[in-house]
């Protein structure tokens, strides 16, 4: 376990296992190859890059790399796949949380909470005015979500069911009573409200550029709780900074820890860390899916949730 994963996970794996649980803080690469050496089963973070290197660090008895998390875009597959070590994710249990903090940013950016908060904390007075942080009204208005997988899915039904939205999407496949499946370039010209969901791969590496940012209506919004480097930080922050687009809300960066510089300064753009899955529930129960991954596989069973590539 390369860094400590909450219960029930030391427990669960203590029970039939030694445990060795790694740093407090990000261990630096070298640190890491060094913490891994001998280990059967990995329980593995977003930050920890698992790649052919260290799975040779691990050694060939290593059999499994259970990911504290559902993206797995840390993990090199084919490196895992050449070495008969299988892949262990968090899907499901934590698709209810990431859509609510998607709602949390959707509705920050769309009624320009940070903007009020900071006018609050400023002037430590309220003011009311006809036309003081006009934002845009969720009702009626058009919900595009990128990518509908689970999450995406999720984030559509809340809009559809909650804010009487309608769905655009896009998705390999078509998802029944979703809303209307349309290309890229379609659902950013029609979307009010535009939410990434889709996993970071080589093709959806900055999806959205400043050409794409330039189809979306000046009034529109756009989340990101995917993955930061599928938007380009630089041509979001530019189109902020000049009203080309009216809002944004952030989880995730594309040089995580960092965010860009020029976005702090901007005030309609929302930032959380990168906290989707940060409930107490969810975390537990991925802590739960992520040491039963590791078991099956020592066991040589079929794993709760295991990446194919
Ligand atoms: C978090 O980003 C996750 O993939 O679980
Ligand atoms: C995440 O696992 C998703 O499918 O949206």
């Amino acid at each position: 376990m390369t860094r400590p994963v909450p219960s029930p996970a030391p427990e669960l794996l203590r029970e039939r296992h030694e445990l060795r649980v790694g740093f407090e803080d990000p261990p630096s690469r070298g640190e890491l190859l060094d913490f891994v050496r001998g280990a059967y089963a990995i329980v593995a973070f977003l930050s920890d890059r698992i790649d052919g290197e260290l799975l040779d660090a691990a050694g060939p008895q290593l059999r499994v790399v259970s990911n504290y998390a559902v993206g797995y875009d840390n993990v090199d597959l084919a490196a895992c796949a050449g070495r008969g070590v299988r892949i262990g994710n968090t899907p499901d249990v934590l698709t209810g949380a990431v859509a609510e903090l998607t709602w949390g940013l959707i509705l920050a950016a769309a009624r320009q909470i940070v903007a009020g908060d900071r006018f609050v904390r400023e002037r430590a007075e309220v003011g009311w005015a006809p036309d003081a942080i006009l934002g845009l009204e969720l009702r009626g208005s058009v919900l595009g979500v990128v990518g509908a997988g689970r999450i995406g899915s999720e984030v559509a039904r809340i809009g559809r069911d909650g804010f009487g939205m309608d769905v655009v999407y896009t998705s390999r496949s078509e998802k029944p009573g979703l809303g209307r499946r349309v290309e890229l370039d379609e659902l950013l010209r029609r979307a009010d409200v535009v939410s990434i969901h889709v996993a970071l791969t080589p093709e959806t590496h900055h999806l959205i550029g400043a050409r794409e940012l330039g189809l979306m209506p000046r009034h529109a919004v756009l989340v990101n709780v995917a993955r930061g480097p599928v938007v380009d930080e630089a041509a979001l922050a530019a189109a902020l900074r000049d009203r080309r687009i009216a809002g944004a809300g952030l989880d995730v960066y594309e040089f995580e820890p960092h965010p860009l510089p020029e976005l702090l300064a901007l005030e309609n753009v929302a930032l959380t860390p990168h906290v989707g899955s940060a409930t107490e529930h969810t975390r537990a129960e991925m802590a739960r899916l992520c040491a039963q991954n590791v078991l099956a596989a020592l066991d040589g069973k079929p794993m709760p949730a295991e990446v194919r590539p």
